[in-house]
């Protein structure tokens, strides 16, 4: 019944059938010595291995640059997931049930409802391919899919289709070979539109089919490209409840293992570029569905890779492309780069001149994406006074964006440097985040009868921030969190992070501080933080750190709260003492630090 008592058996049962050699082996070339394993760290680059993994004891540790943990560390460090995510994924892997999520009996039909939608679309994929295969009227689609080098094992395993014209096939190619309940849901996903009258016919004609799978292989929809010249060239599915075309990916489904073991993709612009890269071998490669890149496709990403590369032709509209996404990759924390192609090529066009080295040549030369921003900048505005503060308005949308601190400074830094400019007045130009009430921000960790009871309000939300997220300790440090929790239970734990830190250990899991921290109640505690259910939501790393924000200048608050009070009594005393010297500037220091708490500064 309880239901964190079922994700703590989740965590149990994974940490006993899980292997950990086995699932860093995939990713690590291990040795046997002895009765550990040896491998080159997969964290920091080395040139004699000094990774060791424990089989008996199940962790792994790098002599060179510290890293350690156990499964569920290395999943959360080497795929960029958080706590909840890693175990999920393990669990899936070994096979532990999740505890059953209570739904009520409209999601179980929208469920199911959901899942007829995935299976019509599979079932029209089939038909589509089936049709091209083996049918004399798709003759001229076959010979337009060889012109442009698409041979028949990438057509299969993308599934790749034609949807016959009407001279072939009629109105209703597809409508007639539905039931139809069938067909209310092919009109819901638009397969098929309706006309008056309840009457419906086929969307797609005479058209190239590419089916748009998910990452677990279920087709949400369809591109269909015209055969040669017209309009629209594409004609593609409408969002309905299986297909989002801000948020998949065409082709992460089939290339998702060269991608992972390559920890890097390649984006190019559209299907065929990507299935004409992928016929001639070029195979860590995804397209967005011709929408500007989001943060839902780089959080996709993400888990498998450490860059992203744009591969843009050499035209205007890919810059601005590049421009747009710079903030993404800042806020999701992983590394862009910009490759650009020659005038008059695109990916299609250039591997088949210059192969898949010509590809790769250009990809490995491709520059970090905010340095490819800035330059164009100054080729747009140049480096007279003019041009600088020209180039520091096309900034502010791009620094703005940016919701943590730790990376606006470094952004201010990088293009300050570059500009010659005062970082510290580019940060002030580029106004941080409005302020909201941080009760609001942090939710409440809400544990009946826990050992943190002892803590109020916003107090007890701090520590179950400063649990989950064990590495910002040192920045919360520096605001004086110590101070506050002095005297509850949030200070044992403090004491244990501060060793763990003055040991240099900086960017800690809290599964790391719940291996250290004795038995006793602040252990229970951690323990039973790290398995809240509403951590099963995965972590958005953005609103950690606007979380982070807010409780920092709550920290800040609360020091100058105490700090006017602690002047008031040193006003009271000087006054007693008839000091009117020191009463002048006590009341003087009271007035700037509440004249500074009303501002919120
Ligand atoms: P492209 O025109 O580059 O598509 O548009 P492509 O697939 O590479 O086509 P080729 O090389 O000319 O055969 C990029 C993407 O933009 C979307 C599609 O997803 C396409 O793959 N797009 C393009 C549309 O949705 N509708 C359109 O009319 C055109
Ligand atoms: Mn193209």
């Amino acid at each position: 019944m309880h239901y964190s008592e079922s994700w703590e058996e989740v965590k149990n049962l994974v940490k006993e059938r899980a292997d950990i050699v086995e699932i860093i082996r995939e990713h690590v070339d291990l040795k046997r010595s002895g009765f550990r394993y040896l491998g080159s760290c997969p964290f920091h680059q080395e040139k004699t291995p000094s990774f060791t993994v424990h089989p008996d004891q199940q962790f792994y540790h790098c002599f060179g640059c510290k890293a350690s943990g156990d499964v569920f560390s290395f999943m959360m460090e080497y795929h960029h997931m958080e706590f909840p995510e890693a175990l999920k994924a393990l669990a899936q892997r070994y096979q532990v049930d999740l505890p059953e999520k209570k739904r009520s009996a409209q999601e179980l039909e929208q469920q199911k409802r959901r899942t007829r939608m995935f299976e019509l679309n599979m079932r029209a994929a089939e038909i589509f391919h089936t049709y091209l295969l083996e049918e004399p009227g798709a003759e001229k689609a076959r010979l337009y899919l060889q012109k442009r080098g698409i041979p028949g094992d990438t057509q299969s395993t993308y599934k790749i289709g034609y949807a016959p014209s009407k001279e072939l096939a009629g109105w209703n190619f597809l409508g007639s070979r539905l039931n139809g309940d069938e067909r209310k849901l092919a009109l819901e996903i638009g397969l098929l539109v309706s006309k008056e009258a309840g009457r419906s016919y086929d969307r797609f004609r005479d058209r190239i089919m590419c089916p748009i799978f998910d990452t677990r292989g279920q087709i949400t929809g369809f591109g269909g490209r015209i055969l040669g010249d017209g309009e629209p060239k594409y004609l593609n599915s409408p969002d309905s409840p299986v297909y989002n075309k801000s948020r998949l990916l065409f082709g992460l489904y089939q290339q998702k293992d060269p991608i992972r073991k390559r920890r890097k993709a390649v984006l190019v612009e559209g299907n065929f570029d990507l299935l004409s890269l992928v016929a001639q071998g070029f195979d860590y490669v995804v397209a967005p569905l011709g929408t500007a890149l989001t943060r839902d496709q780089i959080r996709q990403l993400k888990p498998l890779v450490d860059e992203v590369v744009l591969l843009f032709d050499g035209d205007s509209a890919g810059i601005k492309a590049a421009e747009r996404s710079v903030p993404l990759f800042l806020a999701e924390q992983i590394s862009g780069r910009v490759a650009m192609l020659p005038e008059d090529h695109d990916p299609d066009t250039f591997i088949r001149e210059f192969g898949v080295g010509g590809i790769n040549d250009i990809v490995d030369g491709a520059s970090p994406l905010p340095e490819f921003v800035l330059e164009r900048f100054v080729e747009r505005h140049g480096e007279t006074l003019d041009g600088k503060f020209k180039i520091i308005e096309e900034l502010r949308p791009l620094m703005v964006a940016v919701s943590s601190p730790i990376q606006r400074e470094a952004m201010a830094k990088h293009f300050g440097m570059a500009l010659n400019v005062d970082p510290g007045r580019l940060l002030a130009e580029f106004k941080p985040l409005p302020k909201t009430k941080i009760e609001k921000v942090v939710p409440a960790v809400k544990k009946k009868g826990s050992p943190g009871k002892m803590l109020g309000g916003a107090l007890k939300s701090v520590l179950g921030f400063m649990v989950l997220h064990p590495k910002y300790f040192g920045i919360l440090q520096q605001e004086g969190i110590e101070d506050l929790f002095a005297g509850t239970i949030g200070e044992m734990i403090c004491l244990q992070l501060k060793v763990m830190h003055e040991q240099g250990r900086i960017q800690l899991e809290p599964e790391e501080l719940f291996n250290e921290l004795p038995q006793g109640e602040e252990r229970t505690l951690v323990a039973s933080l790290l398995t809240e259910p509403t951590l099963s939501e995965s972590g958005d790393p953005d609103d950690n750190e606007e979380m982070l924000t807010e409780i920092l200048s709550w920290l800040k608050r609360e020091r100058s709260k105490k700090r006017s009070e602690q002047l008031m009594r040193e006003i009271k005393d000087a006054e007693k003492a008839q000091n009117f010297e020191a009463i002048n500037s006590l009341i003087l220091e009271k007035m700037r630090v509440d004249s500074e708490l009303k501002t919120g500064g």
